[in-house]
Formats: structure tokens, sequence, C-alpha cells
């Protein structure tokens, strides 16, 4: 199995997302230019939800603006990638694919939750009609012949619910895949199909520890829908933040299981609005840094050059730490 390690770097979304007050579109595309230079193999630059829901990220398609700008077809880049929760989010999208008469958006990332009140809070949708949301998303994306992730929260633990069962994060990332490869097989004569599908287990509030995102990973590793004969590239992703400083050994114990993409934000930044309780704002994702390292000492590669991608981290907590203190959250 391959020693090479794929490192989504999100905090321009994830990292920014939670962020109060406001942070120029022209630096959030710098934060992505630098961490291009610093060699992650995918960016997640921003997210087309509703503005009202989350303020921070209202100007994706200006951000989208500065990066086609500095980014002309045929210079080598990471993937970019942009979260959409419904149809309208897609539309955000392909609307910037169109300006940018190319495929700047490469990767569209979905998301659940195995916590029926996480999915209420952050969406406001059960689990079940997150889904009925997905099918006109897939089938579309089925046809512009986009990658598509999913984001499955809570993974671990709810901030709501407590405890989250193994089983049940299996169970709906099996829907998930059942869902892609639904889209992917009955696309279009003609259609390219969807170009790469992924599971992202989200630990949205850093709870895992090594023993309690292991079977998690194990049931959803084991999904027989993973050996899917004509479906296009499937992988599982591990996103995790980082509460109580185990998240570099859930890294390590991953990868120990196969997992061989990961999810890290520079900086350490991040944490979703709708993860936080009272008196208790949702955590940062493990630093992109801190994930290097954990990838390096487990024997290992990650394709990153640690001078620029310090720089990064710097910038990215200079974006942060430039704000007022307080909370975005509701
Ligand atoms: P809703 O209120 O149920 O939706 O929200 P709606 O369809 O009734 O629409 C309400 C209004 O929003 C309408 O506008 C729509 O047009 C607009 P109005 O007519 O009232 O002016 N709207 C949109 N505007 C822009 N873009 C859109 C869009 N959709 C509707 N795509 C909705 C449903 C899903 C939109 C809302 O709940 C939402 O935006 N939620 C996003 C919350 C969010 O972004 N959370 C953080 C990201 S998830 C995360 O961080 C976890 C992760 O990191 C993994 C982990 O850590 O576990 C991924
Ligand atoms: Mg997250």
């Amino acid at each position: 199995m391959s020693r090479r390690v794929r490192i989504t770097d999100v905090s321009p979304r994830d990292g920014l997302q939670n962020e109060p007050g406001v942070i120029p579109a022209s630096e959030k595309a710098r934060l992505v230019e630098l961490l291009c230079l610093a060699g992650v193999d995918e960016v997640e630059v921003t997210s087309f939800v509703s503005p009202r829901w989350v303020p921070q990220l209202g100007d994706g398609a200006e951000v989208f603006a500065a990066l086609a700008a500095r980014f002309p077809p045929g210079t080598r880049r990471p993937m970019f990638s942009a979260l959409v929760p419904n149809d309208r989010g897609l539309d955000g999208a392909l609307a910037v694919n169109r300006a940018a008469g190319r495929a700047l958006i490469e990767k569209v990332s979905l998301f659940t939750a195995a916590s029926e009140t996480f999915s209420r809070r952050n969406t406001n949708a059960s689990i079940a009609e997150t889904f009925d949301r997905f099918v006109p998303v897939l089938d579309r994306a089925a046809v512009a012949g986009l990658r598509v992730r999913l984001y499955v929260s809570c993974v671990v633990a709810c901030p709501f619910e407590g405890p989250i069962a193994p089983d049940t994060v299996a169970t709906v990332a099996r829907q998930g895949l059942q869902a892609m490869q639904r889209a992917h097989d009955s696309r279009p004569a003609g259609a390219p199909g969807l170009a790469g599908i992924e599971i992202d287990l989200g630990d949205t509030i850093g709870a895992a520890t090594p023993e309690t995102i292991a079977p998690a990973i194990e049931r959803t590793l084991a999904l027989p829908e993973w050996g899917h004969a004509r479906g296009p590239e499937a992988a599982l992703v591990l996103h995790l933040h980082d509460t109580f400083g185990k998240a570099a050994s859930c890294v390590t114990r991953a990868l120990s299981l196969g997992v061989r993409s990961f999810d890290s934000a520079a900086g350490g930044l991040g944490g979703c609005p709708y993860a936080s309780t009272p008196g208790k704002r949702a955590p940062g994702n493990i630093a992109t840094t801190a994930l290097v390292r954990a990838i390096r000492e487990a024997g290992f590669e990650a394709a990153v050059d640690d001078e620029a991608l310090a720089r990064a981290s710097e910038f990215a907590a200079g974006l942060a730490a430039s704000r007022p203190p307080g909370s975005a959250s509701p």
C-alpha cells in the first residue's frame, strides 16, 4: 500500500467559518495561495451555504474570482473544492466554473451527520432529508463530471446527543456511498459521471481517541459498497478537530487501519458554528503542521514544503488573531 498521504487543508472554509468580523475576500484568496505554495493536495476554499447561516463565507464567488486570476489555466495547483448543502449551493459552484471557463472547482463537498440533532441544527433537516436534498445535487454533479465528498459529522460524539455508535456512522456512510454510486450509474448517456467519491468522517467536536475513532473507521471501511466494480475512484477521509490533543494519535491509528487521506487547517483554525454550545466554542481542526508531523513520524510521506507551510500557518493564525474577540455562534 502507498506510503503517500493526501492532505486537504480546510482552513479557508472550516477555519474561517466561525470567525467573527469581516475578513476581506482578498485575504482569503491570499491564504489559499499560500496553501498552494505549501504543496497541500487540496484546498477547501469556501462554502456555498446560506450567508444568513454563515455570514463569513458569503463571498465565495469573489474569492474564486480572485483565484481564477491568480491561477491562469495550465498553472500547477492543488485541487480546489467547496462545501455545498443543497441544489442552490451547487448553482453557486457551477457559476464559478462557468465564469472561469474551466473546472476551477473540481470537487463539491456535501454534508450530513451521524446525529439527528446535529443534522437539524446544522442544516435544518433530518439525516433522511439531507439525503433527499443530495439527489438533484449528485445527479447534476454526475452530468458536470465533478468529484464529490460527503462529510459525515459527529462520528464519535455529538455536542447535543453524546456518544455516537460506530454502526450508526457506518449506516450513514453506506447510504452516502449508495447515493453517489446511484447518481453515477444513472447519469444520462454521454455524461462523464462522478470523477471520484469520498466519505469524510468528521470528529466535529474533537472527542475522538485512537480507541474510539478506530471502530468508526473499521465499520465504514468494511462496507461492501467500496468494492463496486464500475464505480468512480472512492476513498475514505478523516476530518479531525483537536480539543484534547488526541488528534495526532488518531491520525497514527487511522494510518495503521489503511486511511490515506486527512483534513487539517493551517494554524489549527476551525470549528462548526452549529457545534458550539453555550460557553463552549467548537474546537479547531488539527493543525496542518501537526498532521504532517504525525504522518512522517508514522513512516509515511506528506508532499509539503515545511517552510512554505509555516508561512501559510502564520498567515492563517494572523487572520483569526486580527479579529476582535467574540463569537459568531448563534
Ligand atoms: P433553510 O433555512 O432550511 O433553507 O437552511 P431554505 O431552503 O428554507 O432557505 C432559506 C433561505 O436561505 C432562503 O433565502 C434561501 O434562498 C437561502 P431567503 O428566501 O430566506 O432570503 N439559501 C441559500 N442561500 C445561499 N446558498 C445556499 C442556500 N440555500 C438556501 N446554498 C441550509 C438550509 C442548508 C441552506 C442552511 O441550514 C445552511 O446554510 N446551513 C449551513 C450550515 C453550515 O455551513 N455549517 C458549517 C459547515 S458543516 C461543518 O463545519 C462540519 C464539517 O467541517 C465536518 C465536521 O467537522 O464534522 C464539514
Ligand atoms: Mg469540521
